[in-house]
């Protein structure tokens, strides 16, 4: 009697069941189609980023129909199923146990999930390696609380640093990640790419540039909660063609034969002049010039005090203990915490008096 009843309910249910299954089938193609049509990243900025954007629709088209799946499941099990207290019994004892079911349940999404590892791994394989060619050179970044700094090594083995990101197009590039406070994340959105910048080791990746249309600049982006001013942790990578890049790499690892030699050579006997000079290189190669304005070092930065108009006013004295205590004053407008407190162990003795006459300087003309 009571299977007969059953048999009964599984037939009344069947036209349920296959409009269920209609709609869902319907709901997962529009998810897929939706899924892949949606922009989700910025221009494709690397040789590897198609690659990745790949792997990303794969996953799509894999997972919005098992969501579509589930989703419906649920649904039509709450409304075909639901019960009112005191009638649990009314469609028999429950189940316990279907060793099919379960087998069925755990193999198909194992295979899956084993499937997209492989393929996952295969991509991520394929976007590490190294350029067949072997041309390849270094940048060595380097993640201060709030700013990045690029390292690069010139022929004859000199270092110079920037604060902004310079890169040939077309050729493979290998950053060395390192960070001089706390963790950050070198994270480039358009080249996909990206990596924890953790104190005391070297972390990598690599990337070939390329340029979208028109645009050669793509935002460097701290992506590591690091401190109050972690949002403000951007900067920009500039992808140049090889020969705009060589004539940039060769005045920038060269910087005295393009201008200021005179001013350095003879400043060392007449001091002030050298002093000032010097000065101006510990403002570029501690990053000041990512959160600040200063005219003279072509400094824009807005995440701190225009330091043009808030040290026209000062002596030497105020202007150094900004730097090593950045909290005793804060100027209007602007919070405590933002500028590192590093500054006063980070800048030697030496260069910090060369800073303070450098800004006190260009900022009393
Ligand atoms: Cu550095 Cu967030």
């Amino acid at each position: 009697m009571r299977a007969e009843m059953e048999r009964g309910r599984d037939a009344s249910l069947r036209p349920a069941i296959i409009r269920a299954a209609v709609l869902g089938a319907i709901a997962a193609v529009v998810g897929v189609v939706l899924g892949l049509l949606i922009h989700w990243f910025p221009a494709q900025g690397s040789t590897q980023a198609h690659k990745i954007d790949t792997f990303w629709d794969v996953l799509i088209i894999v997972s919005v129909p098992i969501f579509v799946l589930v989703v419906t499941t649920v649904l039509f099990s709450v409304v075909k199923f639901r019960m009112r207290p005191g009638e649990e019994d009314l469609d028999g004892p429950p189940i316990h146990g279907n060793t099919r079911l379960e087998v069925i349940w755990t193999a198909v999404p194992a295979t899956i999930l084993i499937a997209l590892c492989a393929y996952a791994y295969i991509v991520l394989h394929d976007v590490e390696k190294a350029p067949a060619n072997g041309r390849e050179m270094d940048v060595k970044v380097i993640g201060r609380q709030f700013t990045w700094q690029f390292e690069y090594t010139g022929k004859d083995g000199k270092k110079f640093q920037t604060t902004q990101l310079y890169v040939p197009e077309g050729r493979s590039v290998r950053f060395n990640v390192v960070s001089e406070d706390v963790l950050h994340d070198f994270w480039v959105p358009a080249w996909r790419m990206k990596i924890d910048a953790v104190p005391g080791i070297t972390t990598h990746y690599r990337i070939t540039p390329v340029k979208t249309g028109h645009t050669v600049t793509y935002p460097v982006v701290c992506a590591e909660l690091c401190g109050l001013g972690h949002a403000f942790m951007r900067q920009t990578a500039h992808v140049m063609t090889q020969q705009a890049f060589d004539a940039w790499f060769a005045k920038q690892s060269n910087p005295s034969a393009a201008a200021g030699g005179a001013t350095a050579g003879g400043g060392a006997a007449a001091g002030g002049g050298a002093n000032v000079a010097a000065g101006k290189q510990v403002f570029a190669s501690n990053g000041c010039a990512a959160c600040h304005t200063l005219s003279d070092a072509g400094a824009s930065g807005s995440i701190g005090p225009d330091l043009d108009k808030v040290l026209a006013s000062q002596n030497q004295a105020f202007i150094k203990q900004s730097i090593v205590d950045p909290n005793a004053v804060i100027a209007k407008g602007f919070q405590k915490g933002i500028m590192p407190e590093t500054f006063k162990t980070q800048i030697k003795p030496p260069d910090l008096d060369a800073l303070v006459k450098y800004l006190y300087t260009v900022t009393h003309k």
